[in-house]
């Protein structure tokens, strides 16, 4: 496989707006031309919650992670910010998101500010998840309560070195949750994808390859869950509803159709599907990879 380099992921991102600015500048248009005032979280989140299912495959997911309102969270590769925005809003607590696509960043906190109610709760730094002291330095933000990343290992080839960068910043017992799109075949898969155009910048890896990664990082998986006819499901009501929804991810990522045909293809083939995993943190680290 190859390694999949920082710089390639953020001109991937990147390549179908010119700036953040840009970005939340389609927004608002969106948001004027049909009349919302009073913007909800639930407007944003075809174009904010990057992953298959948005909302509801965010909920899924935190739903297991028994977040407390008292919790500080890791949201890593946070993307527009659209699931921290919702993971606070939803239980109350405070998420801090890195992400290494600064239009999206930057895109990101303009929109938090659009609702002053989460104005403390959320803010997305750029940065690696890979090098994660260096975006959230400890004397600044302490150790976190739980973290998640949603869609994001397809872009990172050393799933390892990126738990336990994670590991790093959580809690003793701290809890990771994962939704990921993972292998479910050795076969090649059809490409573009939403995170890869082409097999040399995708990093998708089968269950076992993240299950390894936990427990080198000294973690124990407790949840695993396959949302295959989730995602099946969440691309089917699409399909009937296509051509009349213009505010999408195309907002800010070139050719969507396209990626997103190709998703179904690949799920339907058996090759690929989205999944769930939650790990937590049993303080006894196995790696030498550290
Ligand atoms: C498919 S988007 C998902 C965004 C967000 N998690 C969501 O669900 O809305 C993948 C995101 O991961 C980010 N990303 C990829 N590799 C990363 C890394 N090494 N460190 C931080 N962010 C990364 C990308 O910049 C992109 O914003």
């Amino acid at each position: 496989m190859s390694i999949v380099n920082g710089q390639d992921v953020e001109a991937h991102y990147s390549s179908g707006s010119t700036s953040g600015n840009e970005i939340f500048n389609k927004i608002k248009t969106y948001l004027n031309e049909n009349n919302i005032t009073t913007v909800r979280l639930t407007d944003l989140a075809p174009v904010d919650e990057f992953h298959i299912g948005g909302i509801p495959g965010t909920i899924s997911l935190m739903d297991k992670l028994d977040i407390k309102s008292t919790d500080t969270i890791l949201d890593v590769g946070a993307g527009l910010g659209g699931p921290a925005r919702f993971v606070a809003d939803k239980y109350g607590c405070k998420v801090i998101g890195v992400d290494l696509t600064k239009k999206f960043v930057d895109a990101g906190n303009e929109i938090t500010s659009l609702f002053p109610q989460l104005k403390d709760k959320v803010h997305l730094v750029v940065g690696s998840g890979l090098d994660l002291e260096k975006a959230l330095p400890s004397d600044s933000t302490g150790l976190f309560d739980k973290a998640y990343l949603l869609h994001v290992g397809m872009n990172i080839t050393d799933k390892t070195k990126l738990i336990n960068e994670i590991s790093k910043k959580l809690k003793p017992n701290g809890k990771l949750a994962i939704y990921d799109v993972m292998k479910m075949s050795s076969d090649e898969l059809e490409f573009p994808l939403p995170w890869a155009s082409d097999k040399s910048h995708d990093a998708c890896a089968s269950v076992d390859v993240y299950k390894k990664a936990f427990e080198n990082s000294g973690f124990n998986v407790t949840v695993e869950n396959s949302r295959l006819e989730f995602g099946l499901g969440v691309f089917e009501k699409r399909k009937m509803h296509s051509g009349k929804t213009p505010f999408g991810l195309n907002v800010h990522q070139e050719n969507f159709a396209t990626k997103g045909a190709n998703m179904v293809k690949n799920m339907k083939a058996g090759r690929m599907a989205p999944y769930e995993l939650i790990g937590v943190k049993n303080n006894i680290t196995s790696s030498n990879n550290l």
